[in-house]
């Protein structure tokens, strides 16, 4: 199953300036990107936090949400739309695939995307440049000691002054 990693960050390499800060601050453009990425694999993976941060699912897409307890959650989920999962990187990945699933996003945060990393799950980055510089806050990735090399695939304008990156992971 492929993986693909999409974040936005600042161009000074932050993602959100705290676990609770909304990632409301990103141009429309990536949010367009986002939704057409996420779509076309249908399924989006994300860390507690991150969903807590957004506080609903998002539409036409199965939202995977990973949290230590799923059975607290189970009034919340909707299958197929909205559901709650422990496992590691490798479990969630079986999972979805016996749901029939060939790709998936990895929609942060960086506490999930370094899980990921670590496990060698992720196939592709695709990073969203924004034009804004937040100074301090989090990096993609966090809590785990990582030296993944990327090979670059494309780069291209997204709109609202904004660059899109795709990397492979090189394994
Ligand atoms: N700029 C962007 O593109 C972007 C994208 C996404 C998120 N963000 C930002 O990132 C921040 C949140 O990131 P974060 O790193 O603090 O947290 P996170 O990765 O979103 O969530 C971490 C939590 O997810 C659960 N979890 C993760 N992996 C798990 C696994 N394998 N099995 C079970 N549970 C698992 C755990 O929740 P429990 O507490 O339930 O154990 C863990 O505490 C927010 O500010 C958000 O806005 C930015």
């Amino acid at each position: 199953m492929k993986i693909i990693l999409m974040m936005a960050m600042t161009a000074d390499g932050i993602v959100a300036r705290d676990s609770s800060h909304k990632a409301d601050w990103t141009s429309k453009a990536d949010k367009k990107a986002f939704i057409a990425e996420t779509k076309k694999h249908g399924v989006i993976i994300m860390g507690e936090t991150t969903y807590r941060t957004i506080g609903r699912p998002l539409p036409g897409r199965l939202n995977l949400v990973l949290t230590m307890e799923p059975e607290k959650r189970a009034a919340e989920s909707v299958p197929g739309v909205l559901e709650f999962y422990r496992g590691s990187p490798a479990e969630v990945v079986a999972h979805l695939s016996g749901k029939g699933y060939q790709s998936a996003v990895l929609g942060g945060g960086p506490y999930t995307n370094a899980s990921f990393l670590k496990a060698g799950l992720v196939d592709e980055v695709l990073i969203t440049i924004e034009p804004k510089l937040f100074g301090n806050g989090m990096t993609f990735a966090k809590g785990q000691d990582l030296d993944v090399n990327l090979v670059y695939i494309s780069s291209a304008p997204l709109g609202d002054n904004a660059v899109q990156i795709r990397y492979q992971v090189a394994k």
